[in-house]
């Protein structure tokens, strides 16, 4: 098979690899010239995705993988798949900014060629492929969708960080506009992916399982968030009575934290009740973990003795979680923002960033100097085992991922706190 991926980024790159390493010949495009340089030197162009180094090292050496920046021209030598997974930038209100993903299925439209599926992996709102994508790809290319060529969505289910991992390991979904598209997809993933693929009889089922999916968490999230400021109030461990409630084949609560980010959890269910707005539990489940970055706050000015007016107070990770370069919708911003308004200084450190990078997203670079109190924003491996000598000067910790050993802390004469700990 001959295929084309566009973007390369966390996502789009691993999954070029992962065709490649099943034997095809893989085209991989980028606008970003410094991208397709590092590829085609057989370098992944950004941290935290181990296993991809000593992969695309080989498949780009056996001359089975390499990256061009002109998309048209690698769609227009011919591929039976095209695989597009840009970003879809939406904001906090779900109001999708479409001008990456209009220009890239420009691009391939006018590049295309009959006999090509066309499958789009970023996360759509309902109706998208078959209402926006497939006629821009027929404007573009002046054929006829489900004629000439097939075009489907199926969405990106993994976690950036073990992307190759989870695609041999969880369900491919594939929803098409039609019978013979869908099938067509499918077989053409089968031809380079371990784990199964489902087909789903439509496009609108493959977009709304992915927002399903990623809703369900966000809900779930809210509820143990909800039960962890409980037993916060009732002074209870949260994650022993959670555990323990899990033990129950039925329950399958997950973890409260300081807050939820990324691009995907917290934006899905804005699309979802974009599409739906008559749905109640997205958004409640929203406002409850909107609000767990304020409460971390409060929680911390407790636990200092006289609240945080004056307090130089550090935040540990401006990632969105742990091992991975990303702040989209990180909680770190919320945390400084509450911790400004209760009268502190907030300042900010993560093993992922250079200070001029921080400073860049608008952060205060912690100078290593005494600090009073510290916050646990991203579960970096970095911070297992971090001890009170790692925290000079503070005198009150708050664990926002359940990662540290709050006894020991507290051994060395610290307050420290989780939340719902
Ligand atoms: N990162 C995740 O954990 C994750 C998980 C599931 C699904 N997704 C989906 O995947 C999408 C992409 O995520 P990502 O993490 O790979 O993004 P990313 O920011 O890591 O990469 C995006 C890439 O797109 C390239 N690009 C931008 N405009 C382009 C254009 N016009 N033509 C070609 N390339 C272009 C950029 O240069 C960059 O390399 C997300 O929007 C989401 O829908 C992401």
């Amino acid at each position: 098979m001959r295929a084309v991926v566009v973007a390369l980024g966390k996502i789009g790159l691993p999954l070029a690899a992962r065709i490649a390493q099943a034997g095809h010949e893989v085209v991989g495009c980028d606008v970003d010239q410094r991208v397709v340089d590092a590829v085609n030197a057989g370098r992944v162009p950004y941290p935290g995705e181990s296993s991809l180094e000593g992969v695309l090292a080989e498949i780009v050496a056996a001359g089975r993988l390499c990256a061009r920046r002109d998309t048209t021209a690698a769609v227009a030598q011919g591929a039976e798949l095209v695989v597009a997974v840009p970003p879809l930038v939406i904001d906090g209100e779900a109001q999708p900014d479409w001008r990456i993903l209009d220009a890239v299925i420009d691009d391939i439209g006018r590049g295309l060629r009959p006999g090509t599926t066309v499958s789009v992996e970023t996360t759509l709102p309902v109706g998208a492929i078959r209402g926006r994508i497939a006629p821009a790809l027929e404007r573009a290319s002046g054929l006829r969708s489900g004629v000439d060529f097939h075009v489907v969505h199926s969405p990106e289910r993994v976690f950036s960080g073990r992307v190759l991992r989870d695609l041999d390991a969880y369900p491919k979904l594939v929803g098409g506009l039609d019978r013979v598209g869908e099938a067509r997809a499918a077989e053409l993933y089968r031809a380079f992916l371990g784990a199964e693929v489902w087909e789903l009889g439509s496009a609108e089922a493959a977009e709304l399982t992915k927002l399903a999916e990623t809703t369900y968490r966000d809900v779930n999230i809210a509820f143990a968030n909800e039960l962890a400021r409980y037993a916060d109030r009732l002074g209870l461990d949260v994650e022993r009575v959670i555990a323990a409630a899990n033990s129950q084949p039925f329950s399958h609560i997950h973890r409260p934290g300081v807050a939820v980010g990324g691009h995907c959890i917290p934006v899905y269910p804005r699309l979802l009740l974009s599409g739906d707005p008559s749905a109640t539990l997205p958004r409640a489940a929203r406002a409850v973990n909107e609000a767990m970055p304020a409460y971390a706050v409060e929680r911390l000015g407790d636990l200092l003795d006289g609240g945080l007016r004056g307090a130089r107070v550090l935040i540990l990770g401006v990632a969105y979680r742990g091992a991975v370069k990303e702040t989209a919708f990180s909680g770190a911003f919320a945390l400084r923002d509450a911790i400004d308004a209760a009268g502190g200084l907030a300042l900010a450190t993560d093993p992922l960033y250079e200070d001029g990078e921080l400073a860049a997203l608008g952060f205060e670079p912690w100078d290593g100097e005494p600090i009073d109190a510290a916050i646990l924003q991203a579960d970096h491996p970095e911070y297992r085992g971090l001890t009170a000598a790692d925290l000079p000067g503070a005198r009150a910790v708050l664990d926002g991922r359940a990662v540290l050993d709050l006894a020991g802390l507290r051994a060395a004469g610290l307050e420290a706190a989780g939340i719902g700990r």
